[in-house]
C-alpha cells in the first residue's frame, strides 16, 4: 500500500454522524498508524466552508481524552493538515467534478502512482442516489479502487429499499458498496462468533434442546432530543430492531459457517433470516414515551419534541417475539425489545436455558424454579461483560443454594480503559476490503421482508402505541407479550453492571 494514496470523502461532512463518529474514528485509525502514509480526508457538503474552517470543525470533534495517547496534540495537527473541503450540491455534476479536481490535485502532490478512494455517504435518503451517482460517475479513481459506504435508513420497507438498491446498482457494482450496521462493529458482537465457535462449552448448548428463549434488548435513557424529524419518519422498529437487533439475532443463531470468509458468514446469516416467520402484530407491543415530572423538573414526552409532528403515532418503543423455523431453533422465542427514554442505557443478549431435568435440588428453589435456570448474559454496552448465572452452594455449614455469576468484566479482565469505537473497526474493514461485517443486498431484502407487512399494517390501521412515562421500564404490554411465551424478561435493573 506504500505506492497508493487513500482519500476518504465524507459526503455530508457537516452532519451529526460525521462529527460524532466518522472524524473521531478516522483520527483514531490515523493515530494508530493503521492508514496508509498518504492519507487524506475530503469533506463535501452544502455549507460554504474553506479548508481552514473545515479543519476547525473537525478539530472541535476530536479529543485527546484517551490518556494513553502520547503526542496526541501533535498528531491531531498532522491529521488536520490532511483535511480538505469542497462545497457543493448533492445533485450537481459540477460540484462532484470540482471535488474530483481537488482530490486529483492533492493525490498528485502525494507522489503516489495509485489512488484509492472511499466515500462515506452520511446524508439524508432523498439525496442518497444523486450523491452516490455523483461520486461514482465523476469521482471514481482511475488507478485504484473506489468504495462507497452507505448507512441506514435503507428505505422504509421492502419496496423502497429495493428502489434504493436499484438506484445504487445503476452507478456501483455490489462489491463497491459497503452497507454499514454499526452494531456489527461493536466489540462484543464481533466476539459472539469467537465465543460460540471456539469454546467447547457453548456451541453444543446452542439450540432448542437447551435454550428456552433468547432476549435481545436495547434500551436508551434519553429521548429523541431534537432528532425527532428523522426519527418520526421511521420509528424504533426501523431505527433499531429491523437492523441492529436483527443482525445480532442472525449472528447469534446462524449455523457454523464453512469459514470466516465474508461470503461464508453472510450466507449463513441470510439463511437464518430466510427461515424466519414475518413478525405478527399480535406478537408485537408498541409504545411511545410521554412527559413525566421527576425530581422537580419535567422530562419531555416524545410529542413535546418540536421536530415531531403533533399527534404522531410513531413508536419509540417496541417489543416483538420472533421465531426461526429450522431444526436448531424450532419453537424457541427470540424476544427483541428496543426503546428510547427508558430507565437505563443498555444493550444485551440474554440467553435463558432450560430447567435441569430431574434436578436433585429442586426443593431448594421453592416454587419459582425459573429463577434457578442458567442464564448467559452478553452485555454489549455499557461496561462490556459476559457472565453466566450458575447455581452454587453458599459456603458454610448446611446446604443453602444461591445463584451467582461466572463473570468476565472487560474493563478489569483486559485492563483497557476504552475499546475502539465500532466505526473505527468498520472503516478499517472498508480500507482492507473486508466485507464480513457489512450487510449484503440479499440480507437486507430478507430483513425487510420480515418487517414490511407488520409496518404496513401498523400504519394503515393507525395502531396507537401504549404510552409510558419518560424514564420508566416501558409499556406493561411487553410483560404480557413475554408471558404469552412463558418468558420473563431478564431484569436489567436488579442486574446492574458491576462498578
Ligand atoms: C442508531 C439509531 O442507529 O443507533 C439511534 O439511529 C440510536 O436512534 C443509535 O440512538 C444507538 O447507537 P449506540 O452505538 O449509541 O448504541
Amino acid at each position: 500500500w506504500n505506492a497508493t494514496s487513500l482519500s476518504v470523502v465524507v459526503v455530508g461532512a457537516s452532519g451529526d454522524l460525521a462529527k460524532k463518529k466518522i472524524f473521531p474514528a478516522l483520527f483514531a485509525l490515523f493515530y494508530e498508524g493503521l492508514l496508509p502514509p498518504e492519507f487524506h480526508v475530503f469533506g463535501f457538503a452544502r455549507s460554504k466552508l474553506t479548508d481552514a474552517e473545515f479543519r476547525d470543525v473537525i478539530a472541535s470533534t476530536l479529543s485527546c481524552r484517551i490518556s494513553a495517547r502520547e503526542k496526541c496534540q501533535e498528531k491531531q495537527e498532522e491529521f488536520l493538515r490532511r483535511c480538505f473541503y469542497s462545497p457543493g450540491n448533492y445533485d450537481s455534476a459540477v460540484s462532484f467534478q470540482e471535488l474530483n479536481r481537488r482530490m486529483g490535485e492533492v493525490e498528485a502532490a502525494s507522489g503516489k502512482q495509485r489512488a484509492n478512494r472511499m466515500f462515506f455517504l452520511s446524508i439524508p435518503p432523498n439525496v442518497f442516489i444523486a450523491a452516490a451517482g455523483g461520486a461514482a460517475d465523476h469521482c471514481s479513481t482511475k488507478t485504484g479502487w473506489t468504495r462507497v459506504i452507505v448507512e441506514k435508513p435503507f428505505g422504509r420497507d421492502s419496496a423502497s429499499s429495493a428502489a434504493l438498491g436499484r438506484g445504487l446498482a445503476a452507478h456501483l457494482r455490489e462489491d463497491q458498496i459497503y452497507r454499514i450496521d454499526h452494531y456489527l462493529g461493536k466489540e462484543l458482537i464481533e466476539n459472539l462468533t469467537v465465543l460460540r465457535f471456539s469454546n467447547l462449552v457453548f456451541e453444543p448448548l446452542w439450540s432448542r434442546q437447551y435454550i428456552r428463549n433468547v432476549q435481545i434488548v436495547f434500551s436508551e435513557d434519553f429521548g429523541t432530543e431534537g432528532r425527532g424529524g428523522y426519527f418520526d419518519q421511521y420509528g424504533i422498529m426501523r431505527d433499531v430492531i429491523q437492523n441492529h437487533l436483527l443482525q445480532i439475532l442472525a449472528l447469534f443463531a446462524m449455523e457454523p459457517p464453512v469459514s470466516l470468509a465474508a461470503e461464508d458468514i453472510r450466507n449463513e446469516k441470510v439463511k437464518v433470516l430466510r427461515s424466519m416467520r414475518a413478525v405478527q402484530l399480535d406478537d408485537t407491543v408498541l409504545g411511545q414515551y410521554r412527559s413525566r415530572r421527576h425530581g422537580g423538573r419535567t422530562l419531555p414526552g416524545y410529542l413535546d419534541d418540536k421536530t415531531v409532528p403533533p399527534g404522531s403515532l410513531t413508536p419509540t418503543f417496541a417489543a416483538c417475539a420472533m421465531f426461526i423455523n429450522n431444526a436448531r431453533w424450532d419453537g424457541v422465542p427470540f424476544l427483541l425489545k428496543a426503546g428510547k427514554a427508558l430507565h437505563t442505557r443498555r444493550a444485551e443478549i440474554r440467553v435463558q436455558f432450560r430447567h435441569v431435568p430431574g434436578n436433585l435440588y429442586k426443593h431448594k428453589f421453592g416454587p419459582d424454579l425459573d429463577s434457578a435456570t442458567n442464564e448467559l448474559v452478553i452485555r454489549i454496552q455499557p461496561k462490556e461483560a459476559i457472565y453466566l448465572k450458575v447455581n452454587n452452594k453458599v459456603p458454610g455449614l448446611g446446604l443453602r443454594l444461591d445463584t451467582t455469576r461466572l463473570d468476565l468484566q472487560y474493563q478489569s479482565a483486559f485492563n483497557q480503559k476504552e475499546l475502539p469505537d465500532a466505526y473505527e473497526r468498520l472503516l478499517l474493514d472498508v480500507v482492507n476490503g473486508d466485507k464480513r461485517l457489512f450487510i449484503r443486498a440479499d440480507e437486507l431484502e430478507a430483513a425487510w421482508e420480515l418487517f414490511t407487512p407488520l409496518l404496513h399494517e401498523i400504519e394503515s390501521r393507525k395502531i396507537a402505541p401504549e404510552l409510558y412515562p419518560y424514564g420508566s421500564r416501558g409499556p406493561v404490554g411487553a410483560h404480557y407479550l413475554a408471558a404469552k411465551y412463558n418468558v420473563r424478561w431478564g431484569d436489567l435493573a436488579n442486574d446492574e453492571p458491576d462498578e
